[in-house]
């Protein structure tokens, strides 16, 4: 791995079901990257726990995401896949940085603020400190670019803020990464149920969203269900925030642009248009879904790719961070 390519980091919290929202704005772009960059990927455990995990299911949704990785297409000979808790380091760097981080710019975050109304009984540190936690990640891999959804841009601009910061304060210690969100309406896939809304595993209306795990039936119900607009003809516009929807999703799937699912559905309904993103989603998952269950039946496999990415993440990581302790003068020996 030790080439001269930049370096990518990202991570997906494995805290339930995976959408097509999280592989139409990250997972698929983890895939297309690979060849370009040194790519680095963690299940993001540590990010998980702060809302309420069911001990069991956390570990059981992080070898579901380890497999579903590889699934996808990230080949595990070309990029360093592992699992957060498996790299301490992520941890030792966050109480460093939370010493040059004040409470105002984590208490002003939007998903901070959006997970705090949804979790108001569990309000934690953690859940505040989240976006220092996913800097680290960032920053301990010098990562240039970090392919996201446009929800975690704001998290984006925090780690350029710190690691400048950082990088003034001590001398230049951190790559300032950029971030790599999809063009277009990728960025942000919206509910099925609610297109004015973010498409999230955490919805309780399971209309909402499509997760990768879907069978064919339920996809073409969740799909025929979708809420549209107005009108019955098929074109990306604002005031279509519905139907564009499901055009990013079928172009997603498909490989087809606005114009060419435009010219498709010609003179046909939102029917034909809604069952043809159906099926064209589920036939993409199914072979994503085929190979994902052949993985997990071989455990020894999938604990063998993390063991392996842990060590090659430990590496990576103990450079930077022996690097930043040296930086704000803690003693390591003559
Ligand atoms: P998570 O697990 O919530 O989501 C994983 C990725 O999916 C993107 N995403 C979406 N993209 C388009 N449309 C949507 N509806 C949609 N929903 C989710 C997210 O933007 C994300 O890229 N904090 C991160 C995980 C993380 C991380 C990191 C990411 C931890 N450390 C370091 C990058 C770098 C998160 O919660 O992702």
């Amino acid at each position: 791995m030790e080439t001269e390519k930049k370096k990518l980091f990202s991570a997906v919290q494995p805290s339930g079901a995976v959408t097509i929202g999280n592989y139409i704005g990250a997972i698929r772009n983890f895939v297309g990257l690979q060849g370009e960059y040194d790519c680095i990927y963690a299940v993001a455990d540590l990010h998980a726990i702060t809302v309420k995990q069911e001990p069991a299911a956390l570990r059981r949704n992080t070898l579901e995401l380890m497999a579903l990785f590889i699934a996808c297409g990230i080949d595990p000979e070309k990029c360093v896949l592992f699992v957060q808790s498996h790299v301490p380091a992520h941890c030792e760097l966050t109480w460093v940085l939370n010493t040059i981080t004040y409470p105002g710019e984590l208490s002003r975050m939007t998903q901070f603020k959006d997970k705090s109304a949804k979790h108001a009984d569990n309000v934690n540190m953690g859940l505040m400190d989240y976006p220092v936690l996913m800097v680290s990640d960032i920053l301990l891999y010098q990562a240039a670019l970090v392919p996201i959804g446009a929800d975690q841009k704001q998290h984006l601009e925090l780690t350029r803020d710190l690691a400048v910061r950082f990088n003034n304060r001590y001398g230049q210690t951190f790559t300032v990464p950029e971030p790599f969100i999809p063009a277009g309406s990728g960025a942000r896939v919206m509910s099925l149920a609610d297109p004015s809304k973010k498409m999230s595993k955490s919805d309780e209306n399971p209309n909402g969203f499509i997760t990768m795990s879907d069978d064919k039936d339920t996809i073409v119900r969740k799909c025929k269900r979708a809420v549209t607009d107005s009108g019955s003809e098929v074109r990306a516009a604002a005031d279509k925030p519905g139907v564009t929807n499901l055009m990013t999703i079928y172009g997603a799937f498909t490989g087809k642009s606005f114009e060419e699912t435009e010219r498709e559905f010609a003179g046909k309904g939102y029917g034909d248009f809604k069952l043809a993103v159906g099926e064209a989603v589920a036939d993409a998952l199914a072979p994503i879904q085929a190979e994902k269950a052949r993985l997990l039946k071989d455990k020894a496999y999938l604990d063998g790719v993390m063991k392996r990415g842990e060590e090659s993440a430990r590496r990576i990581a103990a450079r930077t961070l022996s690097k930043v302790y040296r930086k704000v003068g803690f003693y390591r020996g003559e």
